[in-house]
């Protein structure tokens, strides 16, 4: 057996290496203008794994990302990314120190104490703490069945074609003040837009060139933007083009309608595809006829509370709540004690406590209720949350359940 050594990467050399180990795992070759991208968020000494003294055995790291809590404050979150543990290692337990080692790290970082990840298969990150907080949908339709129900307001604005360059002359500021009203999107500086935005070959390899519009106001203010690409194609009847819509976001509704309203119906375009929507996108109320806008549901971001009553203190409630959570957590055993949280819209406080417990839930499921997404209740019924003081199950979800329901559309 190998002697395998756990280190971070050191430099740019070992970084390529890295990389060039994990995009094996993931079937994929590595794109050196991709490469040169990510670069640029990438901080080397939060990236480490296993290696054998000749190659990367197995990979990790965390962007350090600030994501959007219920009520609208941005916090530090570490963004977990480049999980991999080559064919040769797997099942050896490798994930497992590496996952124990990164939330080790983790809690030593002064400001961050919460972890979150996309899952490539979903069946990995429960056993670590991580719960499932929240559901991307992926919304289809035919343009011609997406009328506006009567009476929506598209108001005096307009909607122009831009470049890269206009969009990020004033995406970034709509994008920010829109924000803090969506839990669980995260800020983006400006690599991260550039990589956003940023188009090749692999990326039009599916849908086409990406796009952007620019919603100004009457009186020239911008005030919406939409990125997409279009996917043209023809049948023997004719055009039959799709959009792929990858963001939509405006200061105000009707900004917003516009905006839908310019997608759905420019010429040659026959339907549309949504990745990464919220599960409560907007536009599904918008449309006459719901149906005719298909809602196809994928598991979002999974969040890892690692400190359990700093986390808890950084959210806003939906109603004033005082309970006392009897929280278990096998794998950061730090967790595990009883926690009194007295919290409402306007704060938040959560101490250890010797009270008896309301509720008796694990660091996985905490994590799953966290961004208000997932029902306290539902997790009750389900079986997975103990209700010890009968009613503490509805108030609780009422307290930690939020109007807005969480969407991460960026992938990490
Ligand atoms: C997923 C992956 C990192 C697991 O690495 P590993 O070193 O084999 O994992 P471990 O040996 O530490 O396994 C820990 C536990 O997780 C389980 N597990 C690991 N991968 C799993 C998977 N894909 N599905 C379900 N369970 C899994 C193991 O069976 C083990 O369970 P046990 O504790 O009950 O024995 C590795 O299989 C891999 O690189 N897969 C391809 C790339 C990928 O999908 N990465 C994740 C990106 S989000």
């Amino acid at each position: 057996m190998v002697d395998l050594t756990l280190r971070t990467v050191r430099d740019d050399e070992d970084y390529a290496a890295f990389t060039a180990a994990l995009y094996s795992v993931f079937l994929e070759d590595p794109q050196p203008d991709e490469l040169e991208l990510a670069r640029k968020f990438t901080d080397l000494d939060r990236m480490f794994g296993f290696h054998d003294g000749t190659r990367w055995a197995a990979t990790v790291g965390d962007f350090r990302k600030q994501v959007c809590l219920p009520g609208g404050a941005l916090v530090p979150v570490a963004a977990v990314t480049s999980v991999t543990v080559s064919p040769a290692y797997r099942r050896r337990g490798l994930l497992t120190q590496m996952m124990r080692h990164q939330l080790d790290t983790v809690r030593a970082r002064a400001d961050e104490s919460l972890a979150m990840l996309f899952a490539s298969e979903s069946m990995i990150y429960g056993r670590f703490g991580y719960g499932m907080a929240s559901q991307n949908s992926v919304l289809t339709g035919q343009v011609r069945d997406l009328d506006f129900r009567p009476g929506v307001e598209l108001g005096a604005g307009t909607v122009t074609e831009t470049d890269a360059a206009t969009l990020l002359a004033h995406g970034p500021a709509i994008f920010d003040h829109v924000l803090p009203g969506l839990p669980g999107r995260m800020s983006r500086t400006r690599p991260w837009w550039d990589d956003l935005i940023y188009d090749n070959e692999e990326r039009r390899k599916d849908s086409g060139r990406i796009r952007f519009v620019l919603h100004h106001e009457p009186d020239g203010s911008p005030s919406g933007y939409a990125i997409y690409r279009p996917k043209s194609a023809w049948s023997s009847i004719g055009p039959n083009a799709e959009l792929h819509i990858e963001e939509v976001r405006a200061t105000n509704p009707r900004a917003y309608a516009r905006l839908w309203r310019f997608l759905l119906e420019m010429d040659l375009v026959r339907s549309i595809r949504v990745d990464g929507a919220a599960v409560d996108e907007p536009l599904r109320h918008l449309v006459a006829d719901p149906r005719a806008l298909q809602c196809q549901l994928q598991d979002g971001v999974f969040v890892r509370l690692v400190e359990v009553d700093r986390a808890l203190t950084l959210r806003r409630y939906a109603a004033p709540i005082d309970i006392v959570l009897d929280v278990r957590d096998e794998f950061c055993p730090w967790n595990t004690g009883r926690y009194r949280l007295h919290a409402d819209t306007d704060g938040a406080e959560c101490e250890t406590t010797t009270a008896s417990a309301d509720l008796a839930i694990s660091a996985r499921d905490l994590g799953a209720v966290y961004l208000g997404g997932v029902s306290l209740t539902q997790l009750v019924t389900a079986g997975l949350v103990g209700e010890l003081t009968p009613g503490s199950a509805h108030r609780g979800a009422v307290a930690f359940g939020w109007p807005v329901a969480p969407a991460i559309p960026d992938h990490f």
